[in-house]
């Protein structure tokens, strides 16, 4: 059949719109049992993208702290014509699933990738770009960071989650956050040496909506201050739920960017600013002055009409991949700032407590308000 009536080109493309505008890897999501929006999303990020080894039982040989999983090991090409290594193994009893992207040579000789050259533990010249995804795995099946930038190569891990969510529970209850950002510390210092060279002085994080509320919540305060690096924290942010190791250090010596839109969702318009508030208390607690604490800490929420992590004012995805691929201009040692479509992203925050409650969290130079609501009527 060559010919297709203009109507039924209508009433396609009307499905083919329907179906771009389901959000794919909304966020904070309440957990349901059965068929609840998490569940949903899953299914798209998992089936989409070839998933379907992600969450097996692992056993295996051992390699390094962690032990090879029952998933079938896959190497395919990145964007950019690094090798990608996509493997599955235990940590801590938890089945981890992660893509690293590296040059091939890069590689160690007994990670299988061919020309992988590197010895296991050997430290390399590139450091990591670790992404956690938002709930349902999206970004990881996407994997937006696979592109070797800033001498940074890209690193994904799936959360070892039923439903995909990192720290596990639901919206901001993350029941297993402290059990997961360990098994992630875990694979990045005994497993990922196993497969790859790299600096293991210049790991860098960045998180995606339900990864962010882990990594701010969770992961940077028990071990921000072993990395010493930073964290980019996209479309969500907690407070710190667990005691903050030696925090003096970790609040120093990481840069922290907070990346949100004017149309976040509700949950998280509240959760940010708090987040913001707490990260900016620790550093004040730590004796820095207020221009130190600018440089360190930044945040912008400027995009608008794009929703929920869609920081290119269009949607989910290309939202993401904006920020990844801007990564290096915002959280690089010579970060210019500057993210297409969005302009400056680097302003610095300053938040106002009054009889302890938030009323404001501003950003100079700018100085607006710049969209946060009180996250507590005062
Ligand atoms: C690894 O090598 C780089 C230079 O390539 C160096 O800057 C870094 O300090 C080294 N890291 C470790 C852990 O020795």
């Amino acid at each position: 059949m060559a010919v297709i009536s203009n109507k039924w080109v209508g009433v396609l493309s009307f499905f083919l719109l329907l179906l771009l505008a389901i959000p794919t890897d909304a966020a904070p999501q309440r957990r349901k049992n059965g068929n609840g929006n998490g569940a949903t999303t899953k299914g798209n990020g998992a089936t989409t993208k070839g998933g379907a080894t992600s969450k097996g039982g692992a056993t295996g040989a051992t390699a390094g702290g962690a032990t090879a999983g029952a998933a079938a090991t896959k190497i395919t090409q990145a964007t950019d014509g690094s090798t990608i290594l996509d493997k599955t193994v235990n940590v801590n009893g938890l089945s981890l699933r992660y893509k690293i992207s590296a040059p091939a040579d890069q590689f160690t000789a007994e990670s299988g990738v061919t020309g992988g050259t590197a010895t296991a533990g050997a430290n390399g010249t590139a450091g990591l770009n670790v992404l956690l995804h938002g709930d349902g795995g999206q970004s990881f099946f996407d994997f937006p960071n696979q592109a070797v930038q800033d001498n940074l190569m890209g690193v994904a891990i799936l959360a070892p989650d039923p439903n995909l969510f990192w720290g596990g529970g639901s919206g901001l209850d993350r029941t297993d956050g402290v059990a997961h950002s360990a098994a992630v510390n875990e694979l990045i210092q005994t497993q990922l040496p196993q497969d790859v060279a790299f600096d293991m002085t210049n790991v860098f994080f960045m998180g995606v909506s339900g990864g962010s509320l882990m990594l701010s919540g969770f992961f940077m305060p028990a071990f921000g201050a072993q990395y010493q690096t930073g964290v980019e924290l996209n479309c969500g942010a907690l407070a710190p739920q667990v005691a903050v190791v030696d925090a003096a250090t970790m609040i120093a010596s990481n840069r922290i960017h907070f990346q949100s839109t004017k149309d976040e969702l509700a949950l998280l318009q509240d959760a940010i600013p708090a987040s913001i508030a707490a990260y900016e208390q620790l550093a004040t607690d730590a004796g820095l002055d207020a221009t130190t604490v600018g440089t360190l800490q930044t945040v912008d929420n400027t995009p608008n009409g794009g929703g929920h992590c869609g920081f290119d004012e269009q949607g989910f995805v290309t939202g993401v991949q904006l920020m990844a691929d801007n990564f290096a201009n915002v959280m690089g040692a010579q970060a210019s700032g500057e993210v297409t479509g969005i302009g400056n992203v680097l302003t610095v925050i300053r938040c106002r407590e009054r009889a302890g409650c938030i009323y404001e969290c501003r950003t100079s130079p700018k100085n607006d308000l710049n969209g946060y609501r009180n996250n507590t009527p005062c």
